[in-house]
């Protein structure tokens, strides 16, 4: 943890501008349009990104190292479906002690490095009965239940508004293109609402039925911060979870991480096919459209 961002500002914008800095040196004329998250087990898809420029987390101002088994911690840019995409492979979690505007910092680098649109991932345990280990899930909601948030304090206006609609969170239209994607691959692809939770602990089987009853079908311990700094900075967001386990109390097996990960990679081929297409069939920026 070098290079924490300072916990008592909302973006470090001094931060965000010397590791804006720090790729623009290391990858020059390279400017992003996508932006991906990749979650845990689903890194690799990074590997295939043509001509890419690795950048370790720790070398870039506002992002500390991962401490979790199976994130790689660093930055990668490079071409995919023709595009110029930068992913996270790896992320920053709340768990591991991060304030949110730690959490938010790779979302608001990639929008400051060009990105207009993000694609964001997860592992995810399945909390509606038919969403079954190795599916993908198509995210069209999110309840963040982690009781943070990244806006909190006074507001950047250079980052975006101080009250960000979240009514559409989760971009409609880009929802369509990734149904469109998954049809033509020949690829189931349910849909639900991802509950975001502190962790690290597993839930409890009452708190799966809890999160059940809001209206959670899958849940996981990220995504949901990066999706509220991705609407503040005005990106578009498609979000897909891979499911690597019946939640807790919808199977008599035990949670453990080193499963998570197994299934997540065994879901490698239909994950990269799918944000493959995604990727190949976004529309350019939006003029406005973002917010
Ligand atoms: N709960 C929370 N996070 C997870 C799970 C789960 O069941 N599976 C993968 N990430």
């Amino acid at each position: 943890m070098t290079h924490s961002a300072d916990a008592s500002s909302l973006s470090d914008p001094a931060a965000l501008e010397l590791s804006v800095s720090v790729v623009r040196k290391r990858a020059p004329g390279l400017v992003p349009e996508v932006a991906l998250v990749l979650g845990s087990g689903l890194g690799s898809l990074a590997d295939s990104f043509e001509d890419p420029v690795v950048i370790d987390f720790g070398d870039l101002p506002g992002l500390p190292v991962s401490t979790v088994i199976g994130h790689r911690g660093r930055l990668v840019l490079g071409r995919f479906e023709g595009r110029v995409c930068v992913a996270m492979q790896g992320r920053v979690h709340l768990y591991e002690g991060h304030d949110p505007s730690t959490v938010a910092f790779g979302v608001r680098l990639m929008r400051r490095l060009g990105a207009h649109t993000m694609v964001v991932t997860n592992a995810a345990g399945g909390v509606r009965a038919d969403l079954r280990p190795g599916d993908l899930m198509l995210i069209t909601d999110q309840l963040n239940m982690t009781a943070r948030t990244p806006l909190l304090g006074p507001n950047d206006d250079q980052l975006g508004p101080r009250f960000p609609d979240m009514g559409h969170a989760y971009d409609p239209a880009l929802a369509e293109l990734a149904r469109k994607a998954a049809t033509r691959l020949g690829l189931t692809l349910p849909e639900g609402v991802y509950a975001g939770v502190l962790g690290p602990q597993y839930e409890t089987p009452a708190e799966v039925r809890m999160l059940r009853s809001l209206g959670g079908d899958a849940v996981g311990m990220s995504t949901v911060l990066e999706v509220i700094a991705a609407r503040h900075v005005g990106l578009r967001v498609v979000g897909l979870s891979c499911i690597t386990n019946a939640a807790a109390g919808l199977s008599d097996e035990a949670l453990d991480h080193a499963d998570v990960e197994r299934v997540a990679r065994r879901a490698h081929a239909s994950f990269e096919a799918l944000v493959r297409a995604i990727v190949a069939a976004l529309p350019g920026p939006v003029d406005g459209g973002a917010q």
